[in-house]
């Protein structure tokens, strides 16, 4: 039997879809749970950096040496955001009035301090509002710093980091399709968790061969997250994980893993023989509007395939490359078409949904959300002003 969604779903779950105010405080509570930020493709030298959302608030990753290091994307002086590109190199200097910043986000270089603010830049005390890296594979995580003890990236992702590990190692710079979409965040996550929709939104793809049956599936849940395996084997995911972390894993199936608060990951077969990883994040921007970023790669393990399969696939992966991301982006729309027209609904929605079995890991999905939520507001209970996450009040300086 299923999760009852009146169970897993709050009754007023849908309020942070229509009102800034309740969403605002969401992300806040989230902005201190570890979130997907990017790949180290982009930070391999020394001095690279990236621009990410962190719940909804600007940052960056940079490179300091063996380090990442990451920083709230705005300006200890007045506020100006520090990166105003995707991605690049170079140091941190803000381009309102040129403070410099060390790889501590202290200010060390401020034009005319002396002058202007009557001491030297290191005496003025100004940094950045530092955030905290972790990664897992190539990739880079990120959460706001709180006060008390919270878990590493690795016991948050319990079981999962191995296989995130192990799913991330592409040998080249993903592929990048960004898709924006008229809808709540949670909406986007809700959909790629729902097995039941596949019939009538994806007619002529996923849909093509009916409905999924529970029986012919493995769903597990690992800590906050879940996951969907295309296999009945017993003890499918705890035998990926060990394959995982001992380099013997090889791709035989699909498989998605649905990561909290809002990172997605898949093991696909792109064309019926060779896999595909992919990364899906849906960044929330405001209550009803979101932005969807996905990241597609050759599946980074060795294939098993016989010469005369695995030959001819130097010559047809590029072309598979440049065929996979419209077949992705039409799957994406379909999905997101959806998730638009429920957004503009959603102001009469005060009730959980009815969820069939294989709509299981949206009830799970939506207990894991309000445990984070929960555990943010825990944060910005104990530790208040600090958990603001903004940097000290204003320096008058006369
Ligand atoms: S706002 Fe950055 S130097 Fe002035
Ligand atoms: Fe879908």
């Amino acid at each position: 039997m299923a999760l009852r969604g009146d169970l897993a779903f709050a009754p007023d779950w849908a309020r942070t879809l229509v009102d800034p105010l309740a969403f605002a405080h969401e992300q806040r509570c989230l902005s201190f749970a570890w979130t997907f930020l990017g790949f180290t493709h982009d930070v391999e030298n020394d001095g690279d950096w990236f621009r990410a959302s962190l719940a909804t608030r600007s940052v960056f990753v940079q490179r300091f040496g063996a380090e990442l290091k990451g920083f709230e994307n705005v300006c200890a002086h007045r506020f100006y955001p520090l990166r105003t590109k995707d991605k690049g190199n170079g140091p941190i200097v803000c381009g309102f009035h040129h403070w410099r910043y060390d790889g501590d986000g202290a200010a060390i270089g401020i034009p005319k301090c002396q002058e202007n603010f009557g001491t030297v830049s290191r005496a003025l005390g100004a940094r950045l509002n530092p955030i905290e890296i972790a990664t897992c594979g190539t990739l880079v995580f990120g959460r706001f710093p709180a006060q008390i003890r919270r878990e590493t990236l690795e016991e948050f992702l319990g079981d999962g980091f191995p296989i995130l590990a192990a799913l991330s190692r592409s040998r080249s710079p993903p592929q990048t399709l960004t898709m924006p979409v008229a809808a709540n965040w949670r909406l986007n996550l809700h959909i790629s968790l729902d097995d039941y929709h596949t019939v009538a939104l994806h007619p002529t793809t996923f849909g093509k061969n009916g409905y999924i049956r529970r029986e012919d599936i493995t769903y597990v849940r690992f800590g906050l997250h879940s996951a969907f395996l295309d296999t009945r084997v017993p003890d499918a995911f705890a035998r990926m994980s060990a394959a995982c972390a001992s380099g013997s894993f090889r791709a035989t199936h699909y498989c998605i893993f649905q990561i909290l608060p809002n990172l997605i990951v898949a093991l696909f077969r792109s064309d019926g023989m060779f896999f595909h990883c992919y990364f899906q994040q849906s960044v929330p921007v405001a209550h009803d509007r979101s932005i969807q970023s996905i990241r597609l790669f050759p599946a980074p393990f060795p294939a098993d395939h016989a010469w005369h399969v695995r030959w001819p696939r130097t010559l047809s992966d590029p072309v598979r490359n440049r065929l996979l991301p419209h077949y992705v982006r039409r799957v994406g729309r379909e999905d997101n078409d959806a998730c638009e027209r429920l957004q503009q609904v959603a102001h009469q929605v005060d009730k959980a949904p009815f969820l069939s079995a294989i709509e299981e890991r949206i009830g799970w999905f939506e207990q894991s959300y309000r445990q984070l939520v929960a555990e943010g507001q825990d944060v910005l209970a104990k530790s208040p002003g600090k958990a603001e996450g903004r940097p000290a009040a204003g320096h008058i300086l006369t």
